[in-house]
């Protein structure tokens, strides 16, 4: 079964929603395969994959050839591209060309954006044209410059500037929302009181779903993860263990024996 915004929408309180990024075909075909009904090619291929500092410079180009990549490897999961950073800032026009070109070309299922009251205009002219929208707020990587990497929320004022937000992209159309690095009674706050589903990131068991990073969640590179990480393998050591082995087979040439000889 091919999974919709509308499905995914309708699993608030019915059940849980685990979401995984992917970058390709094959991680894309990697979280298909596990029955995880939502793959989001996130900006975080910025430095996660592609070896930039942060998600500010990764550029459409970048980000419609993997999402493209990603939709020809998931046959079931719902594919949401994540818009990069100034792809909708500057118009709505911009915002709406944009994300029509993630349909178009790359094949996504949904977009994701982030921002709260700021972006509302934009997230209702996106669902007026049929293009379901993900919200993110809390930590929104793309304001790194202005915000830093710290968790959201914690005075008084701040969480009900949050509680606002969610409730504009709620209001807006959007279809689920991502909440990310806040208090967890805020969390769950936010969670109570939307009838779209919370996805979680540092932002503790409360939500609806939770969204992680493929790489941190494999344990494949070698870089410091943030504390709402959990590392549900050790990938890196394995894989670097292996391509030494493969060196060393070289070198000695004991690879290829026989059996890998016509
Ligand atoms: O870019 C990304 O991977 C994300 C999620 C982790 C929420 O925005």
């Amino acid at each position: 079964m091919k999974w919709t915004a509308a499905k995914i929408k309708a699993l608030k309180g019915e059940r849980k929603i685990a979401i995984l990024t992917a970058y390709d075909a094959l991680t894309g075909a990697l979280v298909d395969s596990a029955g995880l009904p939502v793959v989001l090619v996130g900006d975080s291929l910025a430095n996660t994959v592609l070896g930039y500092e942060t998600t500010l410079p990764v550029t459409m180009a970048e980000m419609l050839h993997h999402t493209a990549a990603v939709a020809r490897g998931v046959k079931e999961a719902l594919v949401i591209a994540d818009m990069p950073f100034m792809s909708y800032q500057p118009s709505i026009a911009m915002g709406l060309e944009n994300a029509g070109r993630f349909i178009k070309e790359a094949h996504a299922d949904a977009v994701k954006i982030e921002g709260g009251v700021n972006r509302v205009e934009l997230i209702s002219a996106l669902v007026e044209n049929g293009i379901p929208v993900l919200g993110h707020i809390g930590l929104t990587p793309q304001s790194v410059k202005s915000m830093g990497y710290r968790v959201q929320g914690k005075t008084s004022e701040q969480a009900r500037k949050l509680m606002d937000d969610a409730m504009a992209v709620e209001q807006a159309g959007a279809f689920a929302l991502v909440l990310e690095c806040v208090p967890p009674e805020l969390g769950e706050a936010i969670s109570k009181s939307l009838s779209i589903p919370t996805i979680g990131i540092g932002a503790g068991a409360g939500c609806d779903g939770q969204v992680l990073v493929f790489t941190d969640l494999l344990g494949i590179s070698d870089r410091s993860v943030p504390k709402f990480v959990k590392k549900f393998a050790h990938l890196n050591p394995i894989i670097t263990e292996a391509l030494a082995t493969y060196k060393a087979e070289v070198e000695s040439g004991t690879f290829p024996s026989g059996e890998q000889t016509y």
